[in-house]
C-alpha cells in the first residue's frame, strides 16, 4: 500500500505513535500533517521512551525520510530541542524535511491562548496553551510566517519584527504582558538560520516519491473528535486531523490514499474540557487513569477516562473512510471483573442513530452499554491472537462487529514489540 494515514479515532493519545512505528518498517517516508507541538507522541524501545512533538515518529529508523508537511504549525523552539534530544540519543535527523509551506508558531501565539484562555474564564476550552489556535488563525487570515520566508535572512527578520511589533499592540490592549521585540527578532533569525538546511518542497518530494514506488505514512496528531469541523465545537483543535487533512496537509490528492487505519484504545480518554458520554467518574474510572498511566504527555494533566465507545468509532468510520482499526491499551482492561462497552446512544429516552451535531446534546446524552465478562489474565506476553482468553477475543470481535471495519492489531503493553496481529 503505497500511502497509508493513521488517525486518531477518539479524542486523542490514543497510542498512534507506537502504531506509526510499526507500520514505519515498511515504509520510507513518515510524514506529519496537521497540528504541532500540542501532540504527544511516545514509543518506547527497550524500556527507553521517546516522547516526540513534532519530529515524525517514524524518525526511529534508519531507512526513514521523516517530513513535517505543509498543514503542520512548527514552533522552532521545540523542533531544534526534539532535534538535539534524539541526536543525542543516536538518532540522526540529518535526512529530516520541513515544508516551506509550513506556518511557523511565535511567541505572540503562545501569548494570545493564553489571554484568550483567561478570557473564557470557567468555561476554559483546556488548549495546551502551546498557540496552536492562534498560529492556524494567522494562516488564515493570511498574515502568518511560514518556514519557507526563513530563506531569505532579511525579509524573515522583517517579517517577524512587523508582526511582533503588530501582536504587541493588541497582547497589551487585552492586558497582557508585551513581548521583546529585538530578542525575539534575534533569536528567531537565529533558528531560522538553523532550520534552513531542512527545508524542502515537501509537495513534489512526496508526489516524486511515490513515482518512484516509495511507501509513505501520513501521521495524523490529535484525533477525528478534536477536529476543528467534525470534533466536538469548539472543545477542538484548530486544525483538520481527520483523513481529508491528510490529504490537504500534504498536498498528496485524495485518490492518492490507499489505506486509512483509525487508532482506538480499548477505553477512551480526553484531556482538556468538552462532551464525554461514557466517561466515569467511579473506581472503574480511576482505575483506568491508574493502570493505563493516563496524563498528557505534554501538559501532565491527567486524563479523564470512560469505557470505549463504539459510536464514536462508527462516525470515525464514516468521517475518515477507515479501512481498519488498531485496538490498543487491551491490557489495561486486564483487571476487571467485568468490561463495558457503549453500542448505542439514547436522548431523552429516544435512540440516537446518528453522531449528535451538537456538543450540548452530547452532554445530556445516556450511552447503552453492553457488559461483558473480564478475562482478569495479564496478556501483556501474548502475541498470537489465539493466546487470548476467549472474553478478551469476545471484546474484539464485539468492536469488529459492531464498527464494521477490521481490527489488524492489538496493543498488549508499551513496548515497541508489545503487539499482536489480529488479521492482516
Ligand atoms: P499518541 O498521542 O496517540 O501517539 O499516544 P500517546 O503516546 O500520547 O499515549 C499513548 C500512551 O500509551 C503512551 O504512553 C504509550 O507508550 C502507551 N501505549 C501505547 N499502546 C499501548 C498498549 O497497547 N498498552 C499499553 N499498556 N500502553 C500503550
Ligand atoms: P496527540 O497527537 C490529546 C486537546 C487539548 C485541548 C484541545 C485544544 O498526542 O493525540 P490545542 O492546544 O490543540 O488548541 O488544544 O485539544 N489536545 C490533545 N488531546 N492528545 C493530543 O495530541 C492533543 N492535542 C490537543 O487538551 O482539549
Ligand atoms: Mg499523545
Amino acid at each position: 500500500m503505497p500511502v497509508t494515514v493513521v488517525v486518531g479515532a477518539q479524542w486523542g493519545d490514543e497510542g498512534k505513535a507506537k502504531v506509526i512505528d510499526l507500520l514505519s518498517k515498511e515504509h520510507t517516508y513518515v510524514v506529519r500533517y496537521q497540528g504541532g507541538h500540542n501532540a504527544g507522541h511516545t514509543v518506547v524501545v527497550n524500556g527507553e521512551k521517546y516522547a516526540l512533538q513534532l519530529v515524525p515518529s517514524g524518525v526511529l529508523y534508519d531507512h526513514v525520510i521523516p517530513v513535517i508537511a505543509n498543514g503542520v504549525v512548527v514552533d522552532l523552539p521545540t523542533l531544534f530541542k526534539e532535534i538535539d534530544m534524539l541526536e543525542s540519543r543516536g538518532t540522526s535527523c540529518d535526512s529530516l524535511k520541513v515544508s516551506s509551506r509550513a506556518h511557523l508558531i511565535f511567541p505572540w501565539h503562545q501569548s494570545h491562548d493564553a489571554i484568550s484562555e483567561a478570557m473564557r474564564g470557567d468555561d476554559k476550552l483546556g488548549t495546551t496553551l502551546r498557540g496552536i489556535g492562534p498560529a492556524y488563525a494567522d494562516k488564515s487570515r493570511r498574515v502568518g510566517i511560514r518556514a519557507g520566508d526563513a530563506r531569505n535572512p532579511e525579509r524573515f527578520a522583517t517579517l517577524i519584527r512587523e508582526r511582533c511589533t503588530a501582536e504587541n499592540k493588541l497582547i497589551g490592549d487585552a492586558g497582557g504582558e508585551e513581548l521583546d521585540v529585538d530578542d525575539i527578532v534575534e533569536r528567531f533569525s537565529v533558528m531560522g538560520a538553523r532550520l534552513a538546511p531542512y527545508l524542502s518542497d515537501t509537495i513534489s518530494l512526496l508526489h516524486n516519491a511515490l513515482a518512484e514506488g516509495g511507501h509513505v505514512l501520513l501521521e495524523g496528531a490529535q484525533a477525528t473528535f478534536l477536529d476543528l469541523d467534525h470534533g466536538t465545537y469548539p472543545y477542538v483543535t484548530s486544525s483538520n486531523p481527520t483523513a481529508g487533512g491528510a490529504s490537504v496537509g500534504t498536498g498528496l490528492g485524495p485518490r492518492d490514499i490507499d489505506r486509512v487505519v483509525g487508532i482506538t484504545k480499548a477505553y477512551t480518554t480526553r484531556v482538556g474540557a468538552g462532551p464525554f458520554v461514557t466517561e466515569l467518574f467511579d473506581d472503574d474510572g480511576k482505575t483506568l487513569a491508574e493502570v493505563g498511566h493516563e496524563f498528557g504527555t505534554v501538559t501532565g494533566r491527567p486524563r479523564r477516562c470512560g469505557w470505549l465507545d463504539l459510536v464514536m468509532l462508527r462516525h470515525a468510520v464514516r468521517l475518515n473512510s477507515l479501512t481498519e482499526l488498531s485496538l490498543t491499551k487491551l491490557d489495561i482492561l486486564d483487571g476487571f471483573d467485568t468490561v463495558k462497552i457503549c453500542t448505542a446512544y439514547s436522548h431523552n429516552g429516544v435512540p440516537i442513530t446518528d453522531y449528535p451535531d451538537q456538543y450540548d446534546v452530547l452532554e445530556e446524552i445516556e450511552p447503552v452499554y453492553e457488559e461483558l465478562p473480564g478475562w482478569k489474565t495479564d496478556i501483556t506476553a501474548m502475541r498470537e491472537p489465539g493466546q487470548l482468553p476467549a472474553e478478551a477475543k469476545a471484546f474484539i470481535e464485539i468492536v469488529e462487529r459492531e464498527v464494521g471495519v477490521p481490527v489488524n492489531v492489538v496493543g498488549v503493553g508499551a513496548e515497541r514489540d508489545d503487539y499482536l496481529v489480529w488479521a492482516s
